[in-house]
């Protein structure tokens, strides 16, 4: 199959790229500043603020899938409407389209949320992600939106980074006891993302781990896996810290699981 991995140079892309490659898949894969260094790949720089390259991109590839995994935290323009000029040039030059969404896009008000439940969000990231939902949704109904939680990896991802930061001094800060997400291994949520794609599957999923832990809780258990005195992690409260954004948001991905051979493990089994 031919695959488009849109910010394939990024922690979720990677392992994309990765495991399409693995597949047997013809890939294709984008990056704004710097290419991935995945051999065997073709890789296109992209800026998807850019409408008329996104689609100069998707018509010279002609992708039968494309996998959208691009965003950047602070800009709505490559989040939200990126995620529209996307939607737009595969809807146009036909082709399957998976959008990663977020559970950013919920405020925490309910804590438990499943793929009926209506985004909510409280912070410009999660407003981005939300409108970016809505604008896919509408170019492309029969494309799958893929909410996920906190990507961890075998020690690449930015919080697997933060906790080695503080447990050796290198960083101040704490890790909140409250503030609980449903954390999920990055092959994880790449297989269940390609596996979405070659289903009949349309519309929200939720692809998350199966546990829902504190960030302290995961900084433990990422320190007792990489040998690092978990005791030296500094604790705190995030409801005492005043910084804004969901608190506690659990995506319940019951519907999703049952769907998938992959199964989605929880932070306690793939850091135990
Ligand atoms: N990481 C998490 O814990 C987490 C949690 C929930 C949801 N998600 C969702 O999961 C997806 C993947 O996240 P990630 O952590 O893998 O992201 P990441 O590591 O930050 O990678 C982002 C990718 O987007 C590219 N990019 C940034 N701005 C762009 C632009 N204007 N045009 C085109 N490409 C652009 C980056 O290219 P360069 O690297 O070349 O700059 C990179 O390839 C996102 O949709 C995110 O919202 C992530």
């Amino acid at each position: 199959m031919r695959t488009l991995i849109v910010g394939g140079s990024g922690l979720l892309g990677r392992e994309l790229v990765r495991q399409c490659r693995a597949g047997g898949h013809e890939v294709a894969a984008t990056y704004l500043t710097r290419p991935g260094e995945t051999p065997g790949v073709t890789w296109s720089p992209l800026d998807l603020r850019r409408r008329e390259d996104v689609h100069a991109l998707i018509d010279a590839v002609r992708p039968e899938l494309v996998v959208n995994a691009a965003y950047r935290q602070a800009d709505w323009t490559t989040t939200a409407v990126g995620a529209a000029n996307v939607a737009l040039a595969v809807s146009r030059a036909g082709g399957r389209l998976v959008h990663v969404s977020s559970d950013a896009v919920f405020s925490g008000a309910a804590v438990h949320y499943d793929e009926t439940c209506v985004p909510d969000p409280i912070t410009p990231y999660g407003a981005a992600k939300a409108a970016a939902e809505t604008a896919v949704g509408a170019i492309s109904p029969a494309a799958v939106v893929a909410r996920t939680s906190l990507i961890i990896g075998d020690g690449d991802s930015p919080q697997e980074a933060l906790v080695r930061s503080l447990a050796t001094g290198g960083s101040s800060g704490a890790l909140f006891t409250d503030d609980v997400r449903c954390p999920v291994h990055v092959a994880d949520l790449a297989a269940a993302l390609l596996e979405l794609a070659a289903s009949e599957y349309r519309g929200i999923h939720h692809v998350a781990g199966a546990d829902a832990v504190s960030r302290y809780e995961l900084g433990l258990l990422i320190a007792r896996r990489d040998g690092l005195d978990g005791g030296l992690l500094p604790s705190g409260r995030r409801a005492d810290s005043g910084l804004p954004g969901p608190i506690d948001v659990r995506l319940d991905c019951a519907m999703t699981q049952r769907r998938l051979r992959t199964e989605l493990r929880g932070a306690r089994r793939f850091l135990g």
